[in-house]
């Protein structure tokens, strides 16, 4: 790993290998993810306490940065930080200088002026938190909550999570991705996950108009067919269809799309019987899923929710740690010079 490193790795994670912006899955060791999710399930009890507070983060300032709209990563991130002790900024952006024609650097420049240690970041370009963990004062993480097209990490833990707590592994799992492929951030980021943590097979599941050119090339197998997709699968994760991202007609309708890939109670029973329904949200009852399947028995999709704060913690305090441990690597190397 270089400087000159064509992989993001050179930006997230220090010397020796530990987090210090968290920004793309991509390059990410299996071992890492691991230890994400480790560090996570330790942070699961916290949230069941009377007091759902730990020191970790305290005197520590986060400032979250939604350039786009969010309900639950927004809200998640927020918890998280508040219950690693930090103090939270929430800035709105509707209403910051932002909408008086401020550039991203500059407001970056004026937060960084008010002592602050991380950004969580989401916008609409792919690739802004990788711009910002470029120039950003060193000791400063960056964290992505969701680039463009590009990539939503915490989001495809948090899943990752929701998996094993349920299936206890995933080699040998069976993993299908249904709907809008082509305008989702998280399904990249799911199924890089999904392979570098070993599942036996990821499947995407929707018309031709909705998937990228060459998804296979992802690590992916692809079905067109719903109900040949369906079998032997252990895990469904249902999409939205991102119409403020769709140029042009990509579908005949919403109700025809519904009828061929929305997933119902007579498609589940198709896959495995122990097969968990996921969805990243939000949910769009009756375009892609039915009330019966997502309030059902097999659905995780509020697991999926509550999971969040935990691999928001576990991200948080680790990119933090790998920032610390770099400050005291260059102060002990600018000592041993010194001397
Ligand atoms: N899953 C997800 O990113 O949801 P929000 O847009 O509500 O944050």
């Amino acid at each position: 790993m270089t400087a000159n490193d064509p992989s993001p790795n050179h930006l997230q994670l220090t010397r020796d290998g530990q987090l210090r912006h968290f920004l793309t899955l991509d390059g990410l060791s299996q071992a890492l993810l691991t230890d994400i999710l480790d560090t996570a399930d330790s942070f699961i009890e916290v949230g069941e306490r009377r007091i759902k507070k730990v020191p970790l983060l305290r005197g520590r300032t986060v400032v979250n940065l939604f350039f786009e709209s969010s309900t639950r990563t927004r809200s998640t991130f927020e918890l998280a930080a508040k219950r690693l002790s930090a103090d939270v900024l929430n800035l709105d952006i509707s209403t910051s200088a932002t909408s008086k024609g401020e550039s991203l650097s500059d407001t970056l420049l004026n937060l960084e002026a008010m002592a602050s240690d991380m950004f969580v970041v989401r916008h609409s370009q792919s690739g802004a938190p990788h711009f910002i963990a470029e120039s950003v004062t060193p000791g400063v993480a960056i964290i992505n909550a969701g680039d463009g097209r590009h990539a939503h990490p915490t989001q495809a833990m948090l899943d990752m999570l929701t998996i094993r707590q349920h299936k206890g592994r995933f080699a040998g799992l069976k993993v299908a991705i249904v709907g809008d492929v082509l305008h989702s951030r998280v399904a990249r980021s799911q199924i890089r996950a999904l392979n570098v943590l070993g599942a036996e097979e990821v499947r995407v599941i929707a018309p031709g108009t909705l998937l990228p050119r060459d998804v296979e090339d992802l690590g992916c197998t692809v079905e067109y067919d719903m109900a040949r997709g369906m079998k032997d699968l252990d895990v469904v994760i249902m999409l939205r269809l991102q119409k403020e991202r769709m140029e042009g007609a990509l579908l005949p309708s919403e109700r025809e799309f519904y009828r061929q890939y929305g997933l119902n109670q007579d498609k589940l029973a198709l896959a495995n019987p122990g097969c968990i329904v996921m969805h990243p949200g939000p949910i769009n009852r009756g375009v892609e899923i039915e009330s019966a399947v997502a309030d059902g028995p097999q659905s995780v999709i509020l697991s999926q929710v509550t999971n969040g704060i935990a691999i928001r913690m576990a991200v948080m305090s680790m990119a933090m740690g790998g920032q610390m441990a770099e400050r005291q690597q260059k102060q002990q190397k600018q000592q041993e010079e010194q001397a």
